[in-house]
């Protein structure tokens, strides 16, 4: 380990950092050549707690830098899933799975018991809102029991799941020091954020630095030496509220962010311009400006849920973030928006919505995944459903979704341009093939990207 110094461009100022950067090297990597910052063994074992989205590439990752890797995850449907080579992954973690099987590295089990018998252990299970938006903390207080009550001294714990301030304190340090456990001596505990981005191959893990903030200075090191095998970088703090923290901030920018590019988009269509024109132009700023895209709404099990977690934490104070509510409100209407622009694009010939026939394009919430989870799709296909148009949706990653009343709704395998008076492009995955889209007498581009078809309206 070495101090570092990490330069950081915020508000157009060059901010040095200096020594809380530790830059790792993971054995098999350095092949002998080092770079002067750490030569470092195997670790024997580490346990993942939940293998989903995020789990399953962090076990992955791990692979070649530590001996034995126990997986574990309550669903059996998941780990069968895992078995047979069948979950969404990109191409380089679908080999790296079926290495890590066939080499005996990652074993799969249900039992959550099976973390006593690793150094380390790496929570990520999910961190949903409920309907009314508050945290449901349901499966991460049910891990965090299971891992406290089968904790052993020595052993460094690290909670990577997003959440309120305070939970790395309230939900393992504490319940570990009942225990008997003290941080810092007789195990190590921390938080570090995790920063997948699922089906985006520029984001490699390896080159994304990450956050570690320990509940001791002991720990941090610990857990950093740890989240190091992961990635080159890890940046120091200090402490888990403070890394928590960072991870709310992280999203709730770009929470922010998207609800500013949406509401921008639709001033430029006031205005008779093409928004990505605009943000394009903006983009070549090299400072102060920070490029994000309009869309069809915000999905997924971050953007959508992370901000609430820090709202309901103020509320229980009393207190408020306009800002942010503002964001959020504003994120979850924009379903409705594109429903009234296709109504609006279908009036401009003539033609009532409710008596229209609309496909969607693209169900999942972005491209190359199948997670359909807040996909701003089902609210779409619902609220065309509700007014009475006759909906369906081509995605070749979804073969049937469930709608938030219930009804299940199958993929058109193989639409035809002419069947529908409107397409509304919601997503576009890499490879799938939309020539049919062009045949559409009517295109409502909600990602604002789809510039293969000429007569195509934005919202
Ligand atoms: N998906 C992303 O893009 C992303 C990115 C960064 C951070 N995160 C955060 O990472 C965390 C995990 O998200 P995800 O997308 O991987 O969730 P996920 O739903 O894809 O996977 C979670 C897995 O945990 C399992 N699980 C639930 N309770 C469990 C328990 N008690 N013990 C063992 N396994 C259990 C589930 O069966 C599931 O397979 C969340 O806090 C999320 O906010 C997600």
């Amino acid at each position: 380990m070495a101090d570092q110094i990490l330069s950081l461009a915020i508000n157009g100022r060059e901010r040095q950092m200096l020594t809380k950067l530790i830059a790792f090297q993971t054995p098999g990597r350095s092949a002998g050549q080092g770079n002067g910052h750490g030569d470092r063994s195997m670790l024997s074992s580490v346990a993942i707690v939940g293998l989903g989205y995020v789990g399953l590439p962090t076990a992955l990752a791990m692979n070649g830098s530590c001996e034995r890797i126990i997986g574990i995850d309550i669903s059996d449907r998941r780990l069968a899933e895992i078995a047979a080579l069948e979950p969404d992954l990109a191409e380089p973690d679908q080999l790296r799975l079926k290495e890590a099987l066939a080499e005996g590295t990652l074993e799969l089990t249900a039992d959550p018991s099976a973390a006593a018998m690793a150094d380390a252990v790496i929570i990520c299970v999910p961190t949903p809102v409920d309907e009314q938006q508050r945290p449901d903390l349901t499966a991460l207080r049910s891990a965090c029991a299971s891992v406290v009550r089968c904790a052993r001294p020595g052993q460094v714990i690290i909670l990577t799941s997003t959440t309120y301030i305070g939970t790395t304190s309230e939900l393992l340090t504490g319940p570990l020091a009942e225990r008997g456990l003290e941080a810092g001596s007789d195990v190590h505990v921390a938080f570090s954020p995790e920063r997948i981005d699922p089906g985006n191959p520029d984001h490699q893990q390896r080159e994304t630095p990450r956050v570690v903030g320990g509940a001791t200075q002991a720990c941090t090191i610990a857990a950093a030496e740890v989240i190091g095998r992961l990635t080159d970088l890890v940046y120091l703090v200090s402490s888990p509220d403070v890394a928590e923290a960072t991870k709310l901030y992280e999203n709730i920018f770009r929470a922010v962010s998207l609800a500013l590019a949406n509401e921008f988009a639709d001033a430029c269509g006031a205005l008779q311009l093409d928004p990505i024109e605009v943000t394009l132009a903006a983009g070549t700023k090299p400072y102060g400006f920070l490029g994000v895209f309009p869309g069809p709404g915000v999905g997924g099990h971050c953007i959508p849920c992370d901000p609430h977690y820090l709202l309901w934490q103020l509320s229980r104070s009393g207190r408020t973030s306009p800002l942010i509510e503002q964001a959020m409100r504003s994120i979850s209407l924009r379903p409705d928006r594109v429903v009234q622009r296709a109504a609006e694009v279908l009036l401009a010939d003539g033609l009532a919505l409710d008596a229209s026939r609309v496909i969607v394009v693209g169900a999942s919430y972005k491209a190359g995944v199948r997670d359909l989870r807040e996909s701003p799709a089902l609210a779409i296909i619902s609220r065309l459903a509700e007014v009475g148009a006759d909906v369906a949706y081509y995605d070749p990653l979804i073969p049937a979704l469930r709608l938030p009343d219930g009804r299940i709704m199958k993929n058109v395998a193989a639409p035809q341009g002419r069947d529908w008076d409107l397409a509304i492009v919601h997503t576009h995955h890499p490879g799938a093939d939309y020539s049919w889209v062009g045949d559409c007498p009517r295109v409502l581009d909600a990602t604002y990207q789809f510039d293969a078809v000429p007569h195509r309206a934005l919202v």
